[in-house]
C-alpha cells in the first residue's frame, strides 16, 4: 500500500499541473476530520442523506420487492451513521437481510459494528475488511443483494473512472441485484460552496493534512505554512474542485523517494473533484454503466437523490 501511495505521489508531483488523489485524505486524522465536515451545517449532504434514508425506508423497500431473504452490502461502509437508520426501518418493516459492511480500513469497521450492535442488537452482520470486487466475487449466488453505495461517494470520480468502477460492480451482480446510490444533485451554486469553502477551515484542514501524510509516511519536508486551499464550485459542470496552493516558490524534499520537487509561487496542486449531478447525468451514468434507473429517492429540498438502479 505504501509502494502504491509513493508512485502516486511522485506521478502527481510531477505532472503539470501537479495533483494528487484525494483518496488518500482518509488517513485516521483525515477521516476523524471528515466526521467534523460531516457535522458541520454547511455540508447539507449528510442530513440530506438522512433525511431520505429515515422517511422513505417504506418506498425503498416496495421498489426492491425482495420475495426472500437479501444482502445489504454496503461498499465504503465509513461510520454507518446513516445507513443504521435505513437498517433500523428494513427491520421494523418485517424484512429479512444480512448487512455486509465493507471498507478498507479495519478501525472503520470496527467502530461500524460497535455502533450497530448498541443500536441494534439483532442485526445479521457479516463485515469484510478489503477489496470491494474481491467481497462481491465471493458473494454466494443464491440469496438476492442490494449494494449501497452513498454519501455522493461516486462524486469523487471523474466521469470515466465513475463508469469503469459501476460497470464493474454490475459485472459481478445477479439479474435480481440492486444498487442503491448516492447522488449529490446541482443546485444554488453559493449552497454548494459553502459545504466546501467552510468558514471553519475544517475542509482546509482536511486538505493540508494530505501534506502532513505526505511529511509523515514518505519523510517529505513540506511546511504547511507555506501552502494553502483553494476550491470553486463551477455550475456550468457541476464541478467542485479543490486544491493546495503554494505560497512561495520553493523545493519540497521527500526522503522515501530521494527526490526533490519544485513548485512556483501559487501553483496549484488538484487535490479533489466532488462532483455534483444533474437528473440527466444521473440517467446517462446508469445506461453508460450498463445498469437502469428505477427510481430516484429525494429529500425534501431535493438537494440530495438516493438512485435505485437494476442490472
Ligand atoms: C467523501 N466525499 C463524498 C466528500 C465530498 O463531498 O466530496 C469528501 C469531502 N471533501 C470535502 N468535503 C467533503
Amino acid at each position: 500500500m505504501i509502494e502504491q501511495f509513493k508512485k502516486d505521489v511522485d506521478a502527481g508531483l510531477s505532472a503539470h499541473p501537479k495533483h494528487l488523489s484525494s483518496k488518500y485524505f482518509y488517513d485516521d486524522i483525515g477521516s476523524q476530520i471528515f466526521q467534523e465536515i460531516m457535522a458541520m451545517p454547511e455540508y447539507y449532504l449528510t442530513d440530506s442523506e438522512f433525511e431520505i434514508l429515515s422517511l422513505q425506508a417504506k418506498q425503498i423497500a416496495q421498489k426492491l420487492n425482495f420475495k426472500s431473504p437479501f444482502n445489504i452490502i454496503e461498499l465504503g461502509a465509513g461510520d454507518g451513521y446513516k445507513t443504521i437508520r435505513l437498517l433500523k426501518n428494513f427491520i421494523e418493516l418485517g424484512l429479512e437481510f444480512t448487512y455486509i459492511p465493507v471498507d478498507i480500513s479495519k478501525k472503520a469497521i470496527d467502530l461500524l459494528l460497535e455502533k450497530g450492535a448498541k443500536e441494534i442488537p439483532n442485526l445479521k452482520v457479516k463485515p469484510f475488511v478489503g477489496d470491494y470486487f474481491k467481497l462481491l466475487s465471493s458473494i454466494p449466488n443464491e440469496l438476492p443483494s442490494l449494494v449501497l453505495f452513498l454519501g455522493s461517494n461516486i462524486g469523487n470520480f471523474k466521469q470515466e473512472a465513475a463508469q469503469s468502477f459501476l460497470k464493474s460492480i454490475q459485472s459481478h451482480l445477479k439479474p435480481i441485484d440492486k444498487l442503491l446510490i448516492g447522488f449529490d444533485l446541482q443546485k444554488n451554486p453559493i449552497t454548494i460552496k459553502s459545504a466546501y469553502d467552510d468558514p471553519h477551515g475544517i475542509t482546509r484542514a482536511f486538505n493540508m493534512n494530505l501534506l502532513h501524510r505526505i511529511n509523515n509516511e514518505l519523510g517529505a519536508d513540506f511546511r504547511l505554512d507555506k501552502f494553502d486551499f483553494y476550491c470553486h464550485y463551477n455550475p456550468v459542470n457541476g464541478e467542485v474542485r479543490s486544491y493546495l496552493v503554494s505560497l512561495k516558490k520553493q523545493d519540497v524534499y521527500i526522503k522515501s523517494l530521494d527526490k526533490t520537487y519544485s513548485f512556483d509561487y501559487n501553483e496549484l496542486i488538484w487535490t479533489e473533484l466532488s462532483k455534483k449531478y444533474s437528473f440527466t447525468e444521473i440517467e446517462d451514468l446508469s445506461k453508460a454503466s450498463n445498469f437502469k434507473l428505477v427510481a430516484n429517492f429525494l429529500d425534501c429540498k431535493h438537494y440530495f437523490a438516493d438512485s435505485l438502479w437494476i442490472v
